[in-house]
């Protein structure tokens, strides 16, 4: 069923496991080498939203690529790039319109380098020189690139490389069922958003260029939305203390909590915002960041050259990807779909809610996280090395579903979840079998005696 490790060449992320070969998509399924079918209930990490396998995407690539695949950007722009910056603007909180502009990166890691370094010019072109750490939470997650490493808040990602790591300041996340501070919501009046101003009072605020966070956390909390009141309190902080807001929706964006930008649940204007997964559904590599008038407006009337650029950014076949995905969205009606599809699938997972080891499932439209705990009553979680997340994945895995899991968000080490992200064409029997699968692990993974 699947390639020997050793038969490889690849440098694979487990060099023990061996991975099945992927070979063809179909709607929500990816089937392997051998024929076997697998519901991709994750959207593989929150990437595929439209589905696998659309030929027309396919189609407008190869299109592209046969008229023209490459052009430096330092030479030229191309239609399909200047297309999709125009779209995604459209499509983008109200503060982009008139005077917005869209960098394109080939990932989500990219466009986090490009607001990093965006925020540190932007204070440059403003006379502020002293402007340059941005400041982020703990438990999140911007990147695997150094810079966005050092943003992000995932302790297990972040350890192996901590010498190489530099600190510019993290404060508390915003996830009430651990809540860092032991309150509750709203009795706590928003003190993880305060974290922020007491930072910045006890941290030299004259040296900080912007805050960087996940309105609704991913990959490291388990699709953990911000409260309402939350975003509002963050970018009145940022407002006072003259810093620039960075919503990081590499993961939410493009439509995939049921609005096309998360930040919008709660009227969030951010100053700049990084995309990247759906933007091209997995297509093509692509990412983007989107800087709102006032953050162009400073370049404008400054140097208007930003001191940075990769090669591929922009690119014609990538952006061209993006663009057939977007007419896909729009044709099919899908960003329209996801909230509909997303209470779907709540519901279907409703019924695993009574399981005793089940202690929330959570999310926003179709970016659900379901946590397992050791004792419901104390949300407790299970040891790190009972490896729940893991073992729950493989017990799906085994009816042919594929989830995403996670370890650390309680504290960084324990706290087991899977995140659920399918596409946004995933149907009613496809959610059930989500369900399904879920149920039989959890009673194959809590038959046997655990730590
Ligand atoms: C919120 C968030 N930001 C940034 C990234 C990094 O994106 P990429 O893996 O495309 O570099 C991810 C990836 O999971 C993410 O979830």
């Amino acid at each position: 069923m699947t390639t020997a490790t050793s038969a490889s060449s690849i440098f694979s992320r487990n060099l023990r496991k061996t991975y099945p070969v992927a070979v063809r998509g179909e709607g929500c399924w990816i089937v392997d080498s051998h024929g076997r079918r697998y519901l991709d209930a994750s959207g593989q990490a929150a990437v595929v939203s439209i589905g696998h396998g659309v030929p027309e995407i396919g189609r407008a690539m190869a299109e592209q690529a046969g008229r023209l695949a490459f052009a430096h950007t330092t030479q030229f722009h191309s239609e399909p790039a200047e297309k999709l910056a125009r779209r995604v603007l459209a499509i983008a909180p109200r503060n982009f319109r008139n005077g917005g502009r869209v960098y394109f990166t080939s990932g989500g890691s990219e466009a986090t380098e490009t607001a990093i370094k965006l925020a540190r010019q932007f204070f440059l072109e403003t006379s502020q020189p002293s402007r340059y750490r941005v400041v982020a939470r703990r438990q999140s997650y911007h990147g695997s690139t150094l810079g966005a490493m050092s943003v992000s808040g995932n302790v297990a990602r972040r350890a192996p490389y901590a010498p190489l790591i530099p600190e510019w300041g993290h404060i508390a996340p915003c996830f009430c069922y651990h809540c860092p501070f032991d309150k509750t919501y709203p009795e706590c009046h928003l003190a993880c958003a305060d974290d922020l101003d007491e930072f910045l009072r006890a941290n030299d605020p004259s040296t900080v260029a912007a805050f960087l966070f996940e309105p609704v956390v991913g990959a490291t909390l388990g699709a953990a939305p911000a409260v309402d009141g939350y975003t509002a309190r963050i970018a009145e902080i940022c407002r006072k203390h003259s810093i620039l807001l960075i919503a990081d929706e590499v993961m939410t964006g493009m439509g995939r909590t049921g609005k096309p930008f998360a930040s919008e649940h709660w009227g969030l204007e951010p100053d700049i915002i990084l995309t990247g997964k759906g933007i091209a559904s997995g297509y093509a590599p692509l990412g983007a960041v989107l800087a709102a008038p006032r953050v162009v407006e400073a370049f404008e009337s400054g140097t208007a050259s930003f001191m940075h650029g990769f090669t591929y950014q922009a690119h014609p076949v990538a952006t061209a990807a993006g663009n057939a995905v977007f007419d896909y969205l729009e044709a099919h009606k899908l960003f329209e779909r996801v909230a509909p599809a997303g209470e779907h699938l709540r519901k279907s997972l409703a019924a695993l809610e009574s399981h005793p080891h089940v202690g929330q499932v959570r999310g926003l439209g179709l970016l659900q996280g379901v946590e397992f705990v050791k004792d419901e009553a104390t949300r407790e979680p299970f040891p790190r090395e009972a490896g729940i997340a893991e073992k729950i994945r493989q017990a799906a895995l085994a009816h042919n579903v594929l989830l995403y899991p996670g370890q650390g968000c309680v504290d960084g080490a324990r706290g087991d979840h899977v995140l659920l992200a399918p596409p946004f064409i995933v149907q009613l029997d496809e959610c059930q079998l989500i369900a399904d699968a879920l149920r039989h692990a959890l009673a194959q993974v809590f038959s046997a005696p655990l730590g």
